[in-house]
This record gives structure tokens, C-alpha cells and sequence, in this order.
């Protein structure tokens, strides 16, 4: 939260049931192994899904990385997640500037895109995989499991 030392960190994708979900879980995963307190949560810019899991094939590459995220459930971000959480960070660049518009003046939440915490991939989006295969699945878990690291790493010069 902002006015506490613990950082609090909301992922923002479009439905909230392939990307933002599978980003959490890897940041909640990679805290934990690395013995880090944070507060970790996911939201969509879109509605379509909400109170709905993750799609099938993020719980499936979920799965397979030994996290279950069936219970997680699709929700909206509201103006109040400009205060609860200090890194408010956008899978793509259509989320990142709706998340602009939305965002009161008064917000302090940094905004970012999420490889934005990647050296070397600054800028760019995570691809929607949610019209495509499996493949396209496993290629977001890579990406954000990266992008969870390199937010921790992040997080972790900003303290010292
Ligand atoms: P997400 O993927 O933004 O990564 O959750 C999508 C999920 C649903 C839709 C689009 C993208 N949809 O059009 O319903």
C-alpha cells in the first residue's frame, strides 16, 4: 500500500482471465521463493469475465508450473485500486492508456507496463493469447514469470 513500506502490486490486462491472472501467479510464486512480502491482485479494464476463473488454458500452464489458480475470479478495476496499490502495472499499451484515463489526478500509483521490468524489453506488450492456441499460453507464462523477476529485482534496488 502506499503509505506502508510493503508494496502492493495490481496486473491489468483486458479480461482478467488469461494474462493479468497468470502474472499474479507468478509474482506471488516468485515472492514466495525469494521469502518477499507483497500484496498481489489482478484486475481487467473489460467486464465480459467478471466473477468468471481463469480461462481454461491459464489454469492449465498454471498447472503445469505446479500453481493452481481456479479460484481466482475475474474482476473490474474500480478508481479506488489507485489507492490501494503503489505499482499498478498494464500488460499491453491499450491497457496502460486506458489505465491513464482512469487514473485520478491524485493517484500516487506508479504505472508501468510489465516488460517495461525486463532489461533489454522495455516497451513491449505482453501478446493476448486468448484468440489463439496453447501455444500462445506458454509463451505468456515466459513472459510474465520474467517480468515477475524483474519487477522483484526492481522492487529490491528501490529498497536499498
Ligand atoms: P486477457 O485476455 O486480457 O489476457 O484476459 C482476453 C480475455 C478475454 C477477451 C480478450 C482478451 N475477450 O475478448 O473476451
Amino acid at each position: 500500500m502506499p503509505d506502508t513500506d510493503s508494496p502492493a502490486i495490481l496486473f491489468v490486462c483486458l479480461g482478467n482471465i488469461c494474462r493479468s491472472p497468470l502474472a499474479e501467479a507468478a509474482l506471488c510464486f516468485e515472492a514466495q521463493a525469494r521469502g518477499v512480502s507483497l500484496a498481489v491482485d489482478s484486475a481487467g479494464t473489460g467486464d465480459w469475465h467478471v466473477g468468471g476463473p481463469p480461462d481454461p488454458r491459464a489454469q492449465a500452464i498454471a498447472r503445469m508450473h505446479g500453481i493452481e489458480i481456479g479460484h481466482y475470479r475475474a474482476r473490474q478495476v474500480e478508481r479506488s485500486d489507485f489507492a490501494r496499490f503503489s505499482h499498478i502495472v498494464a500488460l499491453d499499451h491499450d491497457n496502460l492508456g486506458n489505465l491513464r484515463r482512469l487514473r485520478p489526478v491524485a493517484s500516487r500509483a506508479q504505472l508501468s507496463l510489465l516488460l517495461d521490468h525486463v532489461p533489454g524489453r522495455a516497451g513491449e506488450p505482453v501478446a493476448d493469447p486468448y484468440f489463439g492456441g496453447p501455444e500462445g499460453f506458454a509463451a505468456t507464462w515466459s513472459d510474465v514469470t520474467a517480468g515477475a523477476r524483474g519487477l522483484l529485482d526492481a522492487l529490491a534496488s528501490s529498497r536499498r
